[in-house]
């Protein structure tokens, strides 16, 4: 019993010494003084939010002026969202976020009636440069829809880029495959700086754009539009930018409905709940698209302010993980999608064909949240596709599966790297159809193994696994 435990003598001193201080402390005093030191930590902790948010403005105009410079635009340009990303978790890691949503209204187990798979087909850099996917090398029967990015929002208008004809080649694949629908994307990493910001905020431009759109899919022969603005009133954009967001997306439904064509709207949005947060009106959005494409990867990407390894795209939190960080991952973002309004049959969850490499501190330290001091050897910039990532394993770079996040991890030296392999993509298929979304979304095809150096020379591997246990023979592209 407690009492029976031999109480040090000091100790008790000092809790005699306490009460009577306690007993001379007027109601008055003891009452308000805490009342004061509270104030006092809120004041504190408002400044500290400003500075913050003055940091995080600065941070973007440098990485603003940063990508107009660098070396090579377009591989700084991926690393966009990803940065952007690491920014929110940065900001929130702190937040007493509850990590267990909502009970979510009982669905039984059923696969989507009209399961998507929309594939993100990147334009190559240079149009013949050799190690490029080009538009016949694509196999369309393995994607319900091609999405072609990103084109870029130029004085109010969608400027499809320098090539094209590369939109032409990919509407064309649609005379072998009928069924096959082709879209264009605005912005994701051409997004030129206030392309969106200037466009959204008139009628007037936003009028034009909506013309340019109608006049583009009509040209190309293209199917829709996919709306990647990453992201609206995110990071020193204007909260107004939400609204206006809301009133694009309407008006483009409102003129798709009206041109006589089936026109599809879909949007690419973020996967961090503190960005959902600051960037969309869910149920506004839900009203007017066709399906989201949710970026459900980036979740960890190096940055020096966390220098530790992550994953990039895990299905599900570790037990270890708390607050904020145990909703970084795939199952958290969508849920949390759909406690925010959007119905599960729009989300299509997005399933990355990249991996994110890490250079080790110490190569005898080579497991997740290992400390680590940059971007591994793999790829560019952190960046990384599953051909690369296959030849590390190859040459003796040591594979682990992940139970937590149900994703793997490779390891060789000081080379750390996250992917997903075929089992971790079938088992992100399976708990799309458990839980009834709609389908999945591929970034990209750019990036899978498409001259089939992986595996016996199957093409597309991780692709082709989404497809094949995705749709049945019957909604498989096919028309013969
Ligand atoms: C997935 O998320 C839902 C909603 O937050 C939660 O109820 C469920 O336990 C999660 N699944 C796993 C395996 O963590
Ligand atoms: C988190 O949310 C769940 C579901 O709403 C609730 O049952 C639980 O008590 C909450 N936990 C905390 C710490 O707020
Ligand atoms: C690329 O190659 C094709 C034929 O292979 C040719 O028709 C086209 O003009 C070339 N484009 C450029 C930009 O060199
Ligand atoms: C296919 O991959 C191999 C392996 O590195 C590469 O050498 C080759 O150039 C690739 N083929 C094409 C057509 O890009
Ligand atoms: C339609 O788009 C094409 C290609 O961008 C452009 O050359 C043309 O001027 C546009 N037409 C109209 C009416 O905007
Ligand atoms: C892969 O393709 C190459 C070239 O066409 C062929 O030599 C090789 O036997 C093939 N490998 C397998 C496992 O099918």
């Amino acid at each position: 019993m407690v009492h029976q435990i031999p109480i040090p003598q000091a100790k008790y001193e000092l809790l005699n010494a306490v009460i009577p201080k306690h007993s001379r402390c007027s109601r008055l005093v003891c009452l308000t003084l805490p009342l004061l030191v509270i104030g006092f930590l809120f004041l504190i902790g408002g400044i500290w939010i400003d500075v913050q948010g003055t940091l995080a403005r600065n941070h973007q105009v440098v990485f603003r002026e940063k990508s107009g410079t660098f070396r090579d635009a377009k591989t700084f340009a991926w690393t966009r969202r990803a940065r952007m990303y690491a920014e929110s978790a940065k900001e929130n890691q702190n937040v007493d976020r509850n990590s267990t949503l909502d009970a979510m209204p009982n669905i039984s187990p059923h696969s989507p009636s009209d399961p998507l798979v929309v594939c993100y087909y990147t334009l190559p850099r240079f149009l013949n440069a050799s190690g490029d996917l080009r538009p016949s090398d694509l196999d369309p029967r393995i994607c319900t829809h091609i999405i072609v990015g990103f084109a870029s929002v130029v004085n109010s208008r969608l400027s499809p880029g320098p090539f094209p004809s590369i939109y032409t080649e990919i509407s064309a694949l649609k005379k072998q495959f009928p069924k096959l629908k082709t879209m264009i994307s605005a912005g994701g990493i051409n997004e030129i700086d206030s392309g969106f910001p200037e466009m959204v905020k008139t009628h007037a431009n936003r009028k034009i754009f909506i013309n340019s759109i109608l006049n583009i899919t009509r040209m190309y022969n293209l199917d829709g539009l996919d709306v990647d603005w990453e992201f609206p009133a995110w990071l020193g954009g204007k909260e107004r930018e939400r609204i206006y967001f809301v009133q694009l997306l309407q008006e483009l439904r409102r003129a798709f409905d009206k041109s006589g064509r089936e026109l599809i709207l879909s949007v690419a949005v973020a996967a961090p709940a503190a960005i959902i947060d600051e960037s969309y009106n869910v149920p506004q959005i839900a009203e007017h698209v066709d399906f989201i494409n949710l970026m459900s990867y980036d979740y960890h990407y190096y940055v020096w302010y966390l220098p530790i390894t992550g994953l990039n795209a895990p299905l599900y939190a570790n037990p270890l993980e708390m607050g904020y960080s145990a909703t970084l991952n795939v199952n958290y973002s969508a849920f949390y999608w759909i406690s925010k309004g959007m119905p599960r049959e729009k989300i299509v969850m997005g399933i990355p064909t990249y991996g994110h490499s890490f250079q080790l501190d110490n190569e005898q330290n080579h497991g997740i949240m290992a400390p680590a001091k940059g971007f591994g050897s793999l790829g560019e910039m952190g960046f990384t596709n599953y051909r690369e990532v296959c030849e590390f394993i190859r040459k003796g770079g040591s594979k682990v599966f992940d139970e937590d996040s149900r994703t793997p991890y490779a390891y060789g030296k000081h080379d750390w790297v996250s992917f997903d392999d075929q089992v971790s993509v079938m088992e992100k298929v399976e708990w799309i159809k458990l839980n009834g979304f709609r389908g999945a979304m591929i970034l990209s095809l750019n990036t899978d193994d498409w001259n089939g150096t992986c595996h016996d020379n199957e093409t597309f591997p991780l692709t082709r696994v989404v497809a094949n246990n995705l749709l049945s023979s019957r909604e498989l592209p096919l028309d013969n």
